[in-house]
């Protein structure tokens, strides 16, 4: 484990009490003091529509734990038919904006009504209870329709991100054994078509599993169509009958898999379950969110991460919540598209993530001049540290210092944000993420797995399980018993670093495992470093995430060469070439540091710590346990070119 460095206080410029104005219209007003954490889930969980009620809260204890037992609920019921009965029915569910400027509107009844007839699509394909169903398509209506036609007949649904190169995505279906991939002919990105389906094609001769393809018709580009696998998703649709009763699902069914990199090269598929995870996503929406009938909300993310699935899909249409889904680049055709679709459909949240903001303050507030911005009134942050220049920006030039921000910390395992302010409660810190959320009992302890004093940095771990946990790593309940349950005796190991202050405000520094998260792209090291060892004169590679001044971290490769080459710009090149063609060209490592050997423990562990430090330029921490001390000076005179 990493051996944490003194902490440096963050001593907050500003604090940010909130403003009347807001509090008087928050859902969440009064400091709610939780003094029976079941009850308060219980009362959370009753926000929901359930076919039949619990007959106990919680069962067992970390790691395995039931919520809401033999309680019996479907999520695609809970986030359309329940606001059938209501005028809801007519209000806008999806608003999607292509990049090319085209509009789609889906009202509460129309996702209703599509996702029943895809439900029967798959129904007619042979999919049933518990099968998983891989979907890669990009932001577009057919992927909320997708998943929720999987929920609404109990089949387990996969998203895989759109950036994955085909290898990757080959991964992730093998490890499902899925038989059926959802995916389309291609998408908008700054103007020019993206060929999903060639990458699909390219993935599949990988995946002998994969038996059926259906095809979302987006771009209408010339692409290949397997016989008897490939079946166009429009023609399908137009058979299907626009029936289909909501499954009855037990509480604890699963309801998706997410993959994530871990420490090991292998894709996790992270197991969600129903009932607690659809009240984790639904009431923390309420809470944090702030949702209001009228609102126009916006998460502006990928569908397929985490974030997408909890609060683009389940939390905000569970709410009965308006949502913009957005195609394209933030600059297309110029770097003020997101201010023009905030303008054109008056966004009242905007939920983003700390890399966009500091991009778009590097744009430039000149982008968002000329238009209205106005009905914005809460604004969010999730997928790293949030530092507090980019903060404060967002905070007073976006929010033209009436809307909070909420930097809620989360991850795909947690299924739901655990730690963040209440907008009509909490005092804003600019850097931190607040307090946890009531009912989650988030601690930082040390080594030893003792809570550390104030101030001081350590492990932060949640001591008490919480609805929408992680159930289970896909097939691999061993590994879900290392990762998470090894490190520490009756806690959630979140692989996070983080300290609290005097205030109890946690300051979250990023990851201590061998997950490196650049722009809130989760990248395992095992899998960047199995990527660039398939260069031939490759031998030895470790990955590494690197952070700058403003907390921004990108990855960093070490690699020691077979007998015989020599170093080269071009060699350099191949190596990057492999990790974009391998994973994805997101993936593209900022720095190549080539090096005779590598630092290792006497047990053979490639000590990545040292190596983060010879990346950021820092005086090196402890090298005691190190097996070649000369190692570093040759490392040191690499870091420092
Ligand atoms: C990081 C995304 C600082 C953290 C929901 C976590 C954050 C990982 C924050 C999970 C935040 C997420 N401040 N760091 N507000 N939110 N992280 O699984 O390192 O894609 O462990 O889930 O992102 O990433 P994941």
């Amino acid at each position: 484990m990493r051996n944490f460095q003194e902490v440096v206080y963050m001593v907050p410029r500003k604090i940010y009490p909130p403003q009347d104005a807001f509090v008087q219209q928050a859902n969440y007003t009064t400091e709610r003091e939780v003094f029976d954490d079941l009850q308060f889930w219980e009362e959370q969980a009753s926000r929901l529509d359930w076919f039949a009620p619990w007959d106990q809260v919680l069962e067992g204890e970390f790691p395995f734990v039931k919520w809401f037992v033999n309680g019996k609920i479907n999520a695609s019921y809970n986030c359309l038919d329940r606001h059938l009965m209501s005028w809801r029915k007519n209000k806008a569910a999806l608003i999607f904006e292509g990049e090319p400027g085209d509009q789609k509107v889906m009202t509460y009844k129309d996702l209703h009504r599509e996702t029943s007839k895809f439900a029967n699509v798959l129904k007619e394909l042979g999919v049933e209870k518990g099968d998983i169903v891989t979907i890669y398509l990009p932001v577009m209506t057919e992927a909320v329709v997708a998943m929720l036609a999987c929920a609404r007949i109990g089949a387990i649904h996969s998203l895989v991100f759109g950036g994955f190169a085909p290898h990757a995505l080959a991964e992730r279906i093998k490890d499902s054994q899925s038989k059926i991939l959802l995916t389309a002919d291609g998408y908008w990105r700054r103007g020019e078509v993206i060929r999903t389906k060639d990458k699909v094609d390219e993935a599949l001769e990988e995946c002998p599993s994969v038996e059926t393809v259906v095809v979302v018709s987006r771009v209408a580009n010339a692409i290949r169509m397997k016989r008897n696998r490939d079946h166009w998703y429009h023609e399908l649709m137009n058979y299907a009958d626009n029936h289909c009763e909501a499954e009855v699902m037990d509480s604890e069914d699963t309801l998706f898999i997410k993959y994530t990199s871990g420490a090991t090269g292998k894709p996790k598929g992270v197991v969600h379950t129903t009932g607690g995870y659809l009240t984790g996503a639904s009431s923390t929406h309420y809470s944090v969110l702030d949702i209001k009938e009228e609102d126009v909300y916006w998460c502006a993310g990928d569908i397929e991460w985490i974030t997408g699935h909890s609060y683009t899909v389940y939390g905000p249409l569970s709410n009965g919540a308006t949502v913009i889904l957005y195609e394209g680049a933030p600059d297309f055709p110029q770097k003020d598209r997101i201010w023009e679709i905030i303008e054109k459909y008056g966004v009242s949240i905007f939920y983003t993530s700390p890399t966009a903001v500091r991009m778009f303050m590097k744009w430039g507030n000149k982008w968002f001049a000329d238009h209205d911005i106005s009905t914005l009134r809460l604004l969010g942050s999730v997928g790293e540290t949030m530092n507090p220049e980019a903060w404060t920006w967002f905070y007073e030039e976006v929010g033209k210092g009436r809307c909070p921000i909420v930097d809620t910390w989360w991850q795909t395992e947690t299924g739901s944000i655990m730690i963040s302010p209440l907008p009509g409660m909490t005092s804003l810190k600019p850097g931190s993420v607040a307090t946890p959320l009531p009912g989650i009992a988030a601690e930082v302890v040390d080594d030893e797995g003792r809570p550390v004093p104030r101030g001081r940095n350590g492990y932060l771990v949640i001591k008490k399980p919480w609805p929408s946990m992680i159930r289970n790593i896909y097939k691999d309940t061993q590994k879900f018993l290392d990762t998470y349950w090894s490190v520490f005796d009756g806690a959630f190991y979140t692989g996070d670093g983080a300290y609290v202050d005097e205030d109890g405000y946690y300051w979250i520094s990023g990851r201590v495992d061998d997950v490196i998260n650049v722009s809130g792209y989760r990248l395992g090291s095992a899998e960047l470093e199995s990527a660039v060892l398939m260069h031939p004169l490759a031998s030895e590679a470790a990955a590494i995430g690197m952070n700058d001044k403003n907390k921004r971290s990108a990855v960093c490769i070490f690699v020691t060469l077979t007998e015989g080459a020599s170093p080269s710009e071009a060699l350099e090149q191949e190596i990057v070439e492999r990790i974009v063609e391998e994973i994805g060209s997101f993936a593209k490592p900022e720095r190549v540091y080539f090096t005779k050997n590598l630092p290792k423990t006497r047990g053979g562990k490639i000590m990545r710590r040292l190596l983060r430090d010879v990346a950021e330029g820092r005086e090196l921490g402890d090298t005691s346990t190190l097996l070649d001390v000369t190692v570093i000076d040759e490392l040191m005179i690499r870091g420092g070119k």
